[in-house]
């Protein structure tokens, strides 16, 4: 028997595996799919102070290899989220991670202010990286400054555990990590989806409505896999990986990688049940390669650290500062 579990934090999951927001409904739309207590934990989808109607259609277009999307977070508010499905969530017999998205720093803090004393909430995570709303600015997720700021506020509003979650589409990832480890976070969650656009050269017509969105699916986890590389050897708070993962090899992919726990999102769309199959076929590949602890191979990555450490060179920021951009390269 293969142990699964894994710590975010103060919290402890049963697996590594949590559905990503956006993806899986609020959680319990898909029980008949995956049961949550099969799961290590369910993202609600992004909750805003008010309902929002979300961008003009047409939202998603289908790529090549993936998916386009700009929702704009359509949801129906906080108020909604309390009395109409977080009575629900509080059956869910998993851990339960409400996303919140905001307009400004001060939208965030109420809204974990406000839904701090709800039992049925384990974690929120702070969607600091929205690609669809303002314009596709990227406001909080951009500027390590103002990441810092929106989870330092949260921190002030609530004692429950935070994940932050951080956009690929910056120059370099770890300065937002760092900065959100300094405000507060309890973990990261990396990455959003990837700034992306499709067109019908026919029409000329884009296909979505707001030009560009957001690009996810198999094709962004080489992008994604990176991201959770540098985070995760750039702060000392655990990090979960997102971005393309459909596969139990892609999962193990991102804990060797320094994850300690992943989400899975776009390829959920395809097949729900997903969830539950991946952490079935993740005992069975650990258990083939005699590992009997999920956690042993979290962060086994051979980047160069591990030459650095038994030389005595140093501790991980000296290898940061040592490494190039790349990394030093596996050996
Ligand atoms: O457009 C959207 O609602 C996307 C949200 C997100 O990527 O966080």
């Amino acid at each position: 028997m293969v142990d699964l579990s894994v710590e975010l934090g103060p919290l402890v999951l049963r697996n590594p595996v949590l559905s990503a927001s956006g993806t899986y409904g609020h959680g319990l739309e898909m029980c008949h799919f995956t049961p949550p207590e099969e799961i290590g934990g369910l993202v609600s989808k992004t909750v805003t102070l008010l309902p929002r109607a979300g961008n003009e259609a047409p939202r998603i277009a289908e790529t090549e290899v993936g998916l386009l999307n700009s929702i704009g977070l359509e949801n129906k508010g906080i108020d909604h989220y309390v009395a109409d499905v977080l009575p629900d969530m509080a059956r869910a017999d998993t851990i339960v991670v409400t996303n919140i998205g905001g307009e400004s720093p001060d939208d965030f803090r109420e809204m974990a202010a406000r839904l701090d004393g709800e039992a049925a909430i384990d974690a929120f995570e702070v969607n600091l990286s929205c690609p669809n709303v303002q314009g596709g600015r990227l406001p909080f997720a951009t500027d390590p400054k103002t990441a810092r700021e929106v989870i330092a506020g949260v921190r002030a509003a609530t004692s429950k555990p935070i994940f932050a979650k951080l956009s690929p589409n910056v120059a370099r990832i770890s300065d937002l990590a760092l900065a959100v480890e300094d405000g507060g976070a309890d973990a990261i969650t990396a990455v959003n989806t990837v700034l992306g656009m499709a067109l019908d050269w026919r029409s000329a017509r884009p296909g979505i409505a707001t030009v560009q969105g957001g690009y996810s699916g198999p094709a962004i986890k080489p992008i994604a896999l990176r991201c959770a590389w540098d985070c995760a050897r750039s702060v000392s708070i655990p990090v979960i990986g997102c971005g393309g993962i459909a596969t139990a090899d892609d999962v193990l992919e991102f804990l060797v990688a320094g994850c300690t726990a992943i989400q899975l999102g776009t390829a959920c769309f395809a097949d729900p049940a997903l969830p539950g199959r991946l952490v079935r076929e993740l005992a069975a590949l650990l258990a083939e390669a005699g590992i009997a602890d999920v956690k042993t191979i979290i962060g086994t990555v051979r980047d160069g650290r591990e030459i650095l450490a038994s030389s005595g060179a140093g501790s991980p920021a000296r290898a940061r500062e040592t490494s190039n951009e790349e990394g030093l390269g596996a050996r």
